[in-house]
């Protein structure tokens, strides 16, 4: 059978656009401010910076090189680079499969605030037991999920450039000027508490990004490291498959480093103004305790109370705030649904439209027994890291804590020391551009990179409690 034509990003600009899409996402959003704040504030920040520029470079050139070298999907490249690795190929498949069922969960929660925000009820949002008793609720959140999921579903649909790419050029735009604006209204505000206490934006921003060394140790130090690297490897879209999907639509001729570049700034600097946005508005409200709550919680239950405490102006700034959480989640979960379909497509030969229809309609049940975890089928089992959780948390604990860094570690062994890192670097610079941090690059993949995984494995999985 001829070669079915493979689709292709139009120019750099829409790889670019959508491989930011899919890296800003809701890590970005609920998880970086949290962390930021709670290791020291400026300390997280550049720490973040250097692993950004080192690690995260490492790992993102070596996925997109991979995709576009083979033109192949995550499913398929490995085998095509050396047959030993073909489980890599399979794992790294594997893990946007599980993901994609909850990631879609949770963008039906932020539908649902949206629309709360949006039709002027959102000040209920802040009560307490609201966002329980909606995720407890057996109909809601189904078809909340189902809202989100048709649209990622259609976009994907539609192919990689008249979906996926024209999509990114309208989402990413509006999302950054969301961000943008809704940062500098967060260092505008100001607010009394009861006993008279005045706490501004502005107080809120130098808690964020002025560094604080009180009380670090060794192990402290150690536990920022840990923060920044699990967080940068989450948000930089790495070892779910996307990047090598997403690779292989990259034409030839395209300067891969400057696109890399691109992405990492747009990923970081997103990152860096959620903490802007947040950080701000949570302390000038709730003060540094309410800056405890990270993932679901932070958005989903401090963060109204927070544009409730805004007054007139927190309906306007909730509803814009989960527009910009949608379109985040939304160009994301567009990215896992691809990482999949190509996959199926490359494997099986089928065309986008089958894949489309038999990986939705896998994810459509699993996004149902998603949301059924809180209700009917609800259970409660205790994860190696000691977390309790339901049918979500069990899923995320697979795919992030344990396939993901397997997946990462294997590939650093593959590149590094079997296939040699030349290959990564020849095809980054068969265009002609030059490979800036080649020295940095070798050492990474090689040896720094896989021994930070191997850690944050062991971290990350509960399986060694004492770092
Ligand atoms: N990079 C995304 C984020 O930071 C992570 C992600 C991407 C998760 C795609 C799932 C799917 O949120």
């Amino acid at each position: 059978m001829s070669e079915k034509k493979r689709g292709s990003f139009s120019g750099s600009l829409g790889f670019v656009l959508a491989a930011s899409g899919s890296a800003v996402g809701l890590g970005n959003l609920w998880r970086f401010p949290y962390l930021a704040a709670k290791d020291g504030g400026g300390l997280f920040l550049v720490i973040y910076i250097i692993l950004a520029l080192t690690f995260g470079f490492t790992l993102l050139t070596t996925e997109v090189a991979i995709g576009r070298k083979t033109k192949q999907s995550p499913l398929t490249a490995y085998n095509q680079l050396h047959k030993g690795f073909n489980f890599v190929g399979v794992l790294q498949c594997l893990v946007p499969f599980l993901i994609l069922p909850y990631y879609c969960a949770i963008g039906g929660w932020v539908v649902k605030y949206f629309w709360a925000f949006l039709t002027g009820h959102g000040m209920q949002s802040a009560e307490d037991g609201y966002f329980t008793g909606f995720i407890t609720a057996q109909v809601e959140p189904i078809i909340t999920f189902l809202i989100f999921f048709v649209a990622v579903c259609f976009i994907v649909f539609l192919g990689v450039d008249k979906g996926i790419e024209s999509s990114s050029k309208i989402i990413m735009p509006a999302l950054i000027i969301l961000v943008l604006g809704i940062s500098v209204f967060s260092l505008t505000i100001s607010h009394t508490d009861a006993d008279g206490t005045v706490r501004t934006g502005l107080q809120g921003l130098a808690v964020y990004v002025i560094p604080s060394f009180k009380g670090l140790t060794v192990k402290g130090f150690f536990t920022v490291l840990m923060d920044a690297m699990g967080q940068l490897f989450f948000s930089l879209s790495i070892a779910m498959g996307i990047m090598i999907a997403y690779g292989s639509y990259v034409k030839d001729d395209a300067n891969l480093m400057k696109s890399i570049n691109q992405i990492e700034i747009f990923d970081t600097g997103v990152a860096f103004l959620a903490g802007v946005m947040i950080i701000p508005a949570v302390y000038t409200f709730m003060g540094s305790e309410g800056m405890a709550a990270s993932g679901p919680s932070l958005m989903f239950v401090s963060l109204p109370k927070v544009f409730k405490a805004m007054g007139f102006m927190g309906n306007i700034i909730g509803c814009l705030f989960f527009a910009m959480v949608l379109f985040a989640a939304l160009t994301s979960a567009v990215s896992v649904l691809e990482a999949v379909v190509s996959s199926l497509m490359d494997f099986f030969k089928w065309s986008r439209q089958k894949s489309c229809y038999i990986e939705g309609f896998i994810a459509l049940i699993g996004g149902i027994i998603v949301c059924l975890g809180y209700n009917k089928l609800y259970f409660e089992l205790t994860l190696p890291t000691g977390a309790v959780g339901q049918i979500l948390d069990v899923l995320d604990y697979i795919s992030n804590s344990l396939f993901m860094p397997i997946v990462a570690i294997s590939e650093c062994l593959m590149i590094g020391w079997v296939i040699k890192p030349d290959i990564i670097i020849n095809e980054v610079t068969k265009s002609g551009c030059t490979f800036g941090r080649e020295g940095i690059y070798k050492v990474m993949i090689k040896f720094i990179a896989p021994i930070l995984l191997f850690i944050l494995l062991l971290k990350s999985s509960g399986l060694l409690t004492a770092i």
